[in-house]
């Protein structure tokens, strides 16, 4: 009855608990459910569970990683929260204290976008007020400290576009050298989207592929970095010196043709890094010798602070040190803490855009070959920073279905393995605390946010705060609702997630929500999504499975890998396996009344399963953003991922798209669920008349069906108040279906509809 393996999900709360964390009777509860199904029959400790909504997740608090100052005393983190009365966001900043873990308000004016901590002080702060008092659409510097921000701010600089991503660091004179980002025209000027002509006509003309990406068009303008310096006045104040005084910030990026960075959409700073001396700055962009399209060759650029030389790629062709054959997407590039070398990862692989990340270190200056760390090992690091002695370096890696830190010595050679010392969970981001401790901001499956400290040799020292701990939205969910297990898969043995509903009782039954991860290659990980929250799913009445099968990372190379050309192979037998495992073992899950939901990749496999036999296991299917015709997918942006994930151009192996088609006639006749299709306008990645296909069809065929579109959404919906109606329907859909709707009063409906249903049935 029990599954094949377990591993032990709670690993980093055996470690809180260790750590004296207190949490009354949740505790209880989690030496119960680390045991068996079994045990936890015993459940005479009952949680305080409440349900969590699509409504308290979209407006539960949303925060930022925690940035320590420089004592390590004190970290800054600001707070994002939507409200569905005023209709509106709002940011708060605030500082915790890493030892009692008290938080306190720093300010909550909406001008306030990004806050640093100012040089080695650790009371002053340096931030970008977006607006700008003389310039429409630019945004200023202003120095403020933790003592009192409203008395104390005061204006340092003016800069002329909107900009973000500072980053600082302190000069031997003294001086703060900076970076930000913005657009950039080709002669380097900053885009200030306010200032700039508007045609009067809203033609695009293109003469080369890759003219648009993710949600926008391509134009003539790109990001860019730009540097400048603060220095100390007199006064003691802090204002613009050099750079700016002359009229403008130094652009970093656009000596040399073709270059971009932070590359879009998803790029931000830590697409570039300051030396900690001040004097040279790293970024990353695509080979700018190479189509964009069909490549995700990136490299690695460096130039002085002051832009006195033009950029010059440390890992490009012509660079002496490049490593032989590797030719893939550069990123994250960290100096080390003397400023002299430089740690980065890259890919090998010149068009796969889920090749595996390795460790490089470049000495800054050398023509020797850039050192690989730890080549043979079978993790894809996804960023490194140095330990402050320089020595050794911490990278965050996914690790089956986590996201871990590992440290591995600066000079490790190829067979070394990194070890892992955080746990359960996902690191998001990670600093270095002066008494060697690292300070951890993360997410979980059952909390929005964590943090805590941690050190390799100790693993977690003290958990200093956790969300489902304060926000009453998130209150009663915890590391008991969440659960995993291994299954034998086509090939290998497949990681499942398990995650219950609120107030779950073992004796009972409820419906299964089979749920599949996009990408294909990507994972359902132990972290919070304000998209996809399985908690939300789950909470509606349902047991939520959700695999990791063939193609998924953070298992080693050859799960993902494995996908390559077998989109509707491996992974579909993978998935029915993984439904009959659930079906023979779990007695709590009801697969007769199971729904199935994914998003693209997932949503692709959804329209499989629809024209395939496992379509008929399911009460109900939900795609959303899938590709439903196989020569379809030339529309997309990002050649290189059709290309390598079918082996070639559609026109050389037109087999390779077709063996796998859910618009195949013979799937096509198999389709008898009821689906929801979702697909909106702004996808670019698959274009929305892939959904207005399938919805075609299903119409045609008489197949119960209903198409959801947002005309302002790009792959994910992110506005709040159309996340809210994406929730009532994906929710209110699959309760219509499996009969939770029916049993449970408090379930989302679909006549709960907020938004007019267009029916023009006869
Ligand atoms: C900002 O915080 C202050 C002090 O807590 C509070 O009085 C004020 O209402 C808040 N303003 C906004 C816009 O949230
Ligand atoms: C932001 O800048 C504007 C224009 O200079 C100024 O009026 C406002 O007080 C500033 N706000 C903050 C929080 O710095
Ligand atoms: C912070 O600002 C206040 C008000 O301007 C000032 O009195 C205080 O000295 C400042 N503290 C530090 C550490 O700079
Ligand atoms: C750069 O190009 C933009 C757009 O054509 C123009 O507005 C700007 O004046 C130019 N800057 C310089 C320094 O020539
Ligand atoms: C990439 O596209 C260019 C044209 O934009 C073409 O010359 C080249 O052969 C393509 N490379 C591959 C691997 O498809
Ligand atoms: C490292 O990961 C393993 C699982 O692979 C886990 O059991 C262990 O607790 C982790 N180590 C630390 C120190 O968290
Ligand atoms: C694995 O999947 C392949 C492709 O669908 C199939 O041909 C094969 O029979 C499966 N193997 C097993 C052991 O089920
Ligand atoms: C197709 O597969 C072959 C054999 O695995 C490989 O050598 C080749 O590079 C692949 N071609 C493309 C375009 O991915």
């Amino acid at each position: 009855m029990s599954p094949q393996k377990r591993l032990n999900t709670l690993g980093l709360f055996v470690n809180l608990v260790l750590s004296a964390f207190i949490f009354g009777s949740v505790c209880a509860y989690l030496f119960v459910n680390m045991r068996t199904f079994q045990l936890l029959a015993i459940g005479s400790v009952v949680l305080p569970a409440v349900a969590l909504t699509p409504e308290q997740l979209i407006t539960a608090p949303r925060r930022s990683d925690a940035v320590p100052n420089p004592s390590g005393e004190a970290a800054l983190f600001s707070t994002g929260q939507y409200s569905f009365e005023s209709h509106e966001s709002s940011t708060v900043w605030d500082l915790i204290d890493l030892k009692s873990g008290k938080i306190s308000q720093l300010t909550n004016d909406s001008n306030v976008a990004e806050i640093v901590w100012l040089g080695s002080s650790d009371s002053g702060l340096l931030y970008i007020n977006s607006t700008n008092a003389d310039i429409p659409g630019g945004v200023e510097l202003w120095v403020s400290n933790t003592t009192d921000f409203e008395k104390s701010r005061y204006k340092a600089a003016s800069l002329p576009a909107s900009f973000s991503g500072l980053k600082t660091a302190i000069t031997e004179s003294g001086d703060i050298n900076f970076l930000v980002y913005g657009q950039s025209y080709g002669n380097g000027t900053a885009y200030n989207k306010e200032l700039a002509m508007k045609p009067f006509s809203t033609a695009r003309i293109y003469d080369s592929i890759y003219v648009r990406h993710w949600d926008t068009w391509l134009t003539t303008t790109f990001n860019a970095v730009f540097s400048g310096t603060l220095e100390e006045k007199k006064s003691g104040q802090w204002a613009t010196s050099r750079y700016i005084s002359k009229g403008s910030l130094k652009n970093l990026v656009s000596s040399v043709k073709n270059l971009e960075s932070p590359y879009p959409p998803y790029g931000d700073s830590s697409d570039y890094d300051i030396s900690p001396d001040g004097k040279w700055v790293a970024f990353k962009s695509k080979a700018p010798e190479l189509p964009r399209a069909n490549n995700t060759a990136s490299y690695i650029y460096l130039v002085p602070h002051d832009g006195s030389q033009n950029p010059g790629a440390i890992n490009g062709p012509d660079s002496p040190g490049t490593p032989d054959g590797v030719k893939g997407d550069s990123s994250g590039p960290a100096f080390s803490p003397d400023s002299e070398r430089l740690a980065y990862l890259q890919m090998t692989d010149v068009a796969y855009e889920a090749d595996r990340r390795t460790l490089y270190v470049y000495t800054i200056g050398s023509k020797q070959t850039i050192s690989v760390l730890a080549k043979d090992w079978d993790r894809s690091p996804s960023a490194a920073k140095w330990t402050a002695d320089g020595k050794n370096l911490i990278i965050n890696t996914e690790d089956r279905a986590r996201n871990r830190l590992f440290i591995l010595p600066a000079d490790a050679d190829d067979e070394f393995k990194p070890r892992n010392f955080t746990d359960g969970g996902s690191v998001a981001s990670y600093y270095n605390l002066p008494n060697g401790e690292i300070l951890v901001s993360g997410s979980a499956i059952w909390t929005s946010r964590t943090i805590y400290t941690a050190t390799p040799e100790k693993g977690v020292t003290n958990v200093i705060f956790s969300a489902n701990e304060v926000d009453p939205g998130l209150k009663g969910i915890s590391p008991a609702d969440v659960d995993e297990f291994y299954y034998e898969g086509n090939w290998t043995d497949i990681h499942s997630w398990i995650i219950y509903p609120a107030n779950f009782d073992k004796s009972k039954t409820y419906p299964l929500l089979f749920y599949i991860h996009g990408g294909p290659q990507g994972s359902s990980a132990d972290s919070w999504s304000t998209r996809w929250n399985y908690k939300v799913w789950a909470d509606q009445g349902y047991v939520v499975v959700a695999p990791n099968p063939t193609g998924s990372t953070g298992f080693g190379d050859k799960l993902t890998d494995m996908i390559t050309n077998n989109w509707g192979s491996y992974p579909y037998d993978d998935l029915v396996k993984g439904w009959e495992f659930v079906r023979d073992n779990f007695d709590f899950i009801d697969t007769d009344n199971g729904v199935a939901a994914g998003a693209s990749y997932g949503g692709f496999m959804i329209n499989w399963i629809q024209g395939n036999p496992l379509g008929r296991k399911f009460k109900a299917l939900v795609s959303h953003d899938g590709t439903f015709v196989a020569d379809a997918k030339i529309s997309t942006e990002e050649l290189w991922f059709i290309e390598h994930d079918f082996n070639g151009t559609f026109w050389a192996n037109r087999d390779n798209y077709r063996r796998w088609d859910p618009s195949a006639p013979e799937h096509i006749l198999q389709m008898d669920t009821p689906q929801l299709i979702i697909h909106s306008d702004l996808d670019f990645r698959l274009p929305i008349s892939e959904g207005l296909s399938l919805f075609n069809v299903l119409q045609m065929r008489g197949v119960p069906s209903r198409l959801l579109n947002f005309p302002d959404e790009n792959h994910w919906v992110t506005n709040q108040e159309n996340s809210l109606v994406w929730h009532q329907q994906v929710l209110g859909w699959i309760n219509k279906y499996s009969g939770i709707g029916a049993s449970n009063p408090n379930a989302v409906s679909l006549d709960d509809t907020i938004v007019p249903v267009v029916d023009y049935n006869p």
